[in-house]
């Protein structure tokens, strides 16, 4: 009989963190506990399965309970470096999968972006392993859920940080830039950008030209109004440029530096006083809101319950405000990005606010 025994499935964090991914591990964990399987925690990613002995650890409800689900990060740690495929140039794919193996579980859920979806769904079916995927990032670029883990905290962080930004800025007439994150998709500069009453709004989406910022701009400043807000998502272009990145010490490249090159070109273009504020991993750190916390509840429950089911290579999601699963196959087959012609566009547009194009 299925149940007669206790089965284990082991479940790891993997990617860049956000807020929700504790609540995700204690939804997992009791309801494993009620299906009557153990939960084993793999920590920092696949990173801990290649090391000896693999860093693991049974997760209990008690682990979970109490203060540990309203906490930012997460408590197994991750990575959004160590990709088994090409460690520093190796491929340990088949080191992960052994190791894995065993520790004797029946299943693996992973809880990932799009790319360690990419990574885990190819282990998976390299090592033949039953795998079920959660869908997190601030960033909400996972394809086939309206909603991944961490996005609504971090739009939260980015709509107070443009509360905050609005009173200095009025005070001082000034036009206020505040980069954000999101690596190929601009969902949290335009959620944040219409709750925070953003003039202009800036993503990858739609390439802009400073002529039209600026032009945004001197608008609002001759209809009476001394301060101006910009939000910018960090991996957004000019129409005739390239993103702004930066290296960071040990050769990883990633965005950054829009907020700065703008704030030179808006003063330069339209004679104001301008500021930059880079928020960061701000947004990935803060606890997560009751949105996050209620979908990576609800998530999390159904991803157990596909793993007892025997439903493997799916992935949870969020859709039309109910949890359904999808081929995880699907999940990773294209970016979520901004539509360009979509309601949250054009909400904005009809608010008056400039995309720069
Ligand atoms: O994918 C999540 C994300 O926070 C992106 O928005 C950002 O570009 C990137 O990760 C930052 O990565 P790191 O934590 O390595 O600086």
């Amino acid at each position: 009989m299925k149940n007669a025994t206790i089965q284990t499935v082991a479940i790891l964090t993997s990617g860049g963190d956000c807020a929700g991914l504790n609540a995700v591990l204690r939804a997992v964990t009791l309801r494993a506990q009620a299906l009557n399987w153990q939960v084993l925690g793999i920590e920092n990613g696949p990173a801990g399965l290649l090391v000896d002995p693999p860093e693991v650890r049974i997760l209990r409800p008690q682990d979970l309970e109490g203060h540990v689900m309203r906490l930012g990060g997460t408590i197994l740690g991750t990575t959004n470096t160590a990709d088994p495929f090409n460690i520093q140039g190796k491929d340990q794919s088949q080191d992960v999968i052994n190791a894995l193996k065993k520790l004797d579980v029946q299943a693996l859920i992973g809880i990932g972006g799009d790319g360690s979806f990419r990574i885990l769904s190819r282990l998976a079916k390299q090592g033949g392993l039953n795998f079920v995927g959660i869908p997190k990032t601030i960033d909400n670029d996972v394809a086939m859920t309206d909603l991944a883990v961490g996005f609504d905290t971090a739009v939260a962080v980015a709509t107070e940080a443009l509360d905050r930004l609005q009173p200095t800025a009025a005070s001082h007439d000034r036009v206020m830039i505040l980069e954000v994150m999101g690596r190929d998709a601009g969902h949290i500069a335009l959620a944040a950008g219409i709750a925070g009453g953003a003039d202009v709004i800036l993503i990858p989406e739609i390439p802009y030209t400073i002529e039209a910022v600026a032009q945004k701009i001197k608008q609002v400043k001759q209809g009476g109004r001394n301060f101006a807000l910009v939000i910018v998502s960090e991996a957004a272009r000019a129409a005739e440029g390239q993103t702004h990145q930066i290296m960071h010490q040990n050769g990883q490249v990633r965005y950054g530096g829009v907020g700065e090159a703008l704030s030179a070109q808006i003063a330069e273009a339209t004679g104001s006083e301008t500021r930059v504020t880079v928020l960061g991993h701000v947004q990935r750190g803060a606890a997560p809101g009751w949105n996050d916390r209620l979908l990576a509840m609800a998530l999390g429950v159904k991803a157990m319950d596909l793993v007892h089911e025997g439903r493997f290579g799916r992935m949870v999601a969020w859709q039309n405000r109910d949890v359904v699963d999808v081929p995880i196959a699907d999940a990773v087959s294209r970016c979520n990005t901004v539509d360009p012609a979509g309601a949250m566009v054009k909400t904005a547009r009809a608010l008056g606010v400039s995309f720069g194009d």
